[in-house]
């Protein structure tokens, strides 16, 4: 047969192709029923598809080569390429696999079993040539509600993706634990989730000014969707699930956001790896959670997160650190291994946004409402009190309200060295220490207590607070207080003697014969309710009020009774009142009677359900204009001081 024959059979014959070709077009069932076989094919679990396509690829080139050297060139690529297309199907897998999260010592309910769907022939081929994204490993685990839990509270977080429920374990002897819920999301929606969050991130978009962040996040999900042409396949049920975890993940707290927004908790403790979170719960105190984090690099990130929201710096260099969230709350933290063997640890403290004012102490019953009338005629006459308790006892929060009383008219300083105090005064001058931006030993640029202390004396203050005296800052507080300013501080110790010796030693080294400076002790403590209150089975009391006469002289004006949660009040042997009395040419018996006249009013204004702070201090700056201290007396003989 001469060339021009095997051209003509080759045409004829590729002619019948195409035509069989085109009938197969056109036959939708066929073409269905072909490409299922070939899909399967590709499928197939048992591995021998790549060999066979390996030993026909070789077969293929070896025969070529015999036969037809002169194509040999072309079919080998051809060949091993199709070989090569077939092993990378064959490694891409469909459904990917899940790491299942790390048991937790809590009993666990069953998750259900996932049904194995048959994929449909289009979607299964689809699947090959769309980008896979293999799911993460999961960073933390949520336990779920043990079945023999008995429910305390379920109280929702944010209706209707997150909720807590409070529950008692039996075999735990009925401890309680705190079970944060949140929707969950099924395997569409997580790689969803986890695709838009990592196109978000690299592709965000700056937002216009004033756009609200939680708007912003919705309008780029949307946008980034549609750019990546998978927003049609997102359904309107999913998209507010995947939007409450996109917000929760990237304008939020993470796998701590729910806990960070129940305003029941009072703190919240990372305490390292593996172990649950615990939270300070304002009715329930101190519980487990059933959160923990299992991966090292998801809680270092988050500390780092949390860090640079504070707009401070951690790393491994600078392992330490204590600062404010945007939101005020305080967080201190530790970063990886470096001081804390099982992990990185933080602790967040909750701010509240509106702080406890006199009243609310009333009426939490934390403070009498004679002690805070007697508190208030000291402030006034400038006198200086300090609180004194253990971590957490609640001093700050008192100060912060005892400082609230401080005359409109009267100048305040307050120093911290993180700032926590919040009162309503405008001639109130907040100055706040700074840390060193030196290494090691260098102390650049750092601004300590001490130096705030010492600049607060040329603002000329009638008040000066401070925080919480631990270093040398005391020492000059005490000159301070020495030339007739007036003093309110905390300090931390757990008896006015424990706090005086702390106060006389290195590194505060305040005068023996300057302890006198401090007139009043409040000693403030956690402490267990003998009649549970609105179910609080624990509250704040000032559990003594110590006038300070002179080194080691005290004199104890009022106790907390732990029985009947009551105080007993002497103030009829107060010495501060009685220098208050000779200051202004008074009985003791006009100043007791003006202590009952504001402690009437403070009363009052609790029954009438005032409780800001703000809005207290607009009924003490009108006592102020209406009443004087001490009153217009018609001229008679008084004995001054006395009874
Ligand atoms: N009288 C109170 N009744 C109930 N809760 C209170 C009271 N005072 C403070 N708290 C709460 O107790 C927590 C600790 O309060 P605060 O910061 O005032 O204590 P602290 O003694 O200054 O702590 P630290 O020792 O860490 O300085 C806060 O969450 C606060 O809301
Ligand atoms: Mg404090």
């Amino acid at each position: 047969m001469g060339e021009k024959g095997k051209s003509e059979k080759f045409l004829v014959r590729l002619k019948e192709t195409l035509v069989k070709f085109g009938h197969w077009l056109t036959n939708k069932e066929k073409i269905k029923a072909d490409l299922l076989k070939l899909s399967r094919w590709l499928k197939r679990e048992d591995n021998q598809v790549i060999p066979i396509s390996i030993i026909a690829s070789s077969a293929i080139s070896i025969i070529t080569g015999i036969f037809a050297p002169q194509h040999l060139i072309l079919v080998i690529p051809i060949s091993f390429g199709i070989t090569a297309i077939i092993t990378f199907l064959k490694a891409t897998p469909t459904t990917p696999k899940t790491t299942t999260p790390k048991p937790i010592p809590t009993p666990q309910t069953q998750p259900a079993k996932p049904t194995p769907q048959k994929p449909k022939l289009k979607k299964s081929l689809q699947d090959y040539f769309i980008k896979k994204v293999t799911p993460l490993p999961p960073t933390v685990t949520f336990t779920k509600l043990p079945q023999n839990a008995q429910i305390i509270e379920t109280f929702p977080i944010q209706l209707p993706y997150s909720k807590v429920t409070i529950i008692s374990l039996p075999e735990l002897g009925g401890a309680k634990a705190y079970y944060v819920e949140e929707v969950e999301l099924n395997d569409k929606e997580k790689e969803t989730r986890q695709k838009l969050a990592d196109i978000i991130s690299k592709e965000i978009e700056p937002p216009e000014k004033d756009t609200d962040p939680k708007t912003h996040i919705e309008n780029e999900a949307h946008r980034l969707a549609k750019k990546y042409g998978f927003a049609k396949k997102i359904t309107p049920e999913s998209w507010p699930k995947i939007l409450y975890y996109l917000h929760r993940d990237l304008i939020g707290f993470g796998p701590i956001h729910t806990i960070m927004n129940d305003r029941m908790i009072e703190d919240l403790s990372v305490n390292g790896l593996n172990i649950p979170v615990y939270v300070w719960h304002r009715k329930y105190e101190s519980m487990p959670t059933n959160l923990i984090f299992i991966d090292e690099d998801a809680l270092d990130n988050l500390i780092v997160k949390l860090t640079h929201l504070a707009q401070k710096h951690i790393s491994t260099a600078f392992p330490i650190l204590d600062a404010m969230l945007p939101g005020k709350d305080r967080l201190a933290a530790t970063f990886k291994r470096e001081v804390s063997p099982k992990g990185g640890t933080f602790t967040v403290r909750r701010f509240r946004e509106e702080p406890f004012s006199i009243v609310d102490l009333i009426d939490l019953n934390t403070v009498d409402d004679r002690l805070a009338a007697y508190f208030w005629l000291l402030i006034e006459n400038r006198m200086t009190i300090a609180v004194i308790g253990g971590t957490g006892a609640g001093k700050t929060s008192t100060l912060n309200a005892l400082a609230s009383l401080v005359k409109p008219a009267m100048k305040i300083v307050t120093v911290e060295e993180i700032p926590e105090l919040n009162i309503p005064h405008e001639n109130w001058v907040q100055l706040v220490g700074r840390e060193s931006y030196g290494l090691g030993i260098m102390k650049t640029g750092e601004v300590t207590l001490f130096d705030l202390v010492k600049t607060s004396l040329r603002y000329r203050p009638d008040y000066i607070v401070v925080g919480e005296i631990r270093g040398e800052e005391a020492f000059v507080l005490f000159q301070a207080m020495a030339t007739g300013h007036g003093g309110l501080t905390t300090l931390h110790a757990d008896s006015l003697d424990y706090a005086v010796k702390r106060l006389t030693s290195p590194p505060m080294n305040v005068s023996k014969t300057y302890v006198p400076l401090i007139n009043v002790a409040a000693i403030q403590e956690r402490v267990q309710l003998p009649n549970p209150k609105s179910d609080l089975t624990f509250g704040r009391r000032l559990k003594s009020i110590v006038e300070v006469i002179d080194y080691e002289e005290y004199r104890t004006i009022a106790t907390w009774n732990p029985i009947n949660d009551r105080y007993q009040i002497d103030l009829s042997s107060s010495e501060q009142l009685r220098r208050i009395a000779l200051k202004h040419g008074i009985t003791m018996k006009e100043v007791l009677e003006e202590i009952e006249r504001r402690a009437l009013l403070l009363h009052d204004i609790l029954q009438k359900g005032v409780r800001k702070n703000v809005e207290v201090a607009t009924f003490i700056t009108n006592y102020y204009l209406e009443a004087q201290f001490p009153r217009p007396q018609p001229t008679s003989k008084k004995k001054i001081g006395g009874q």
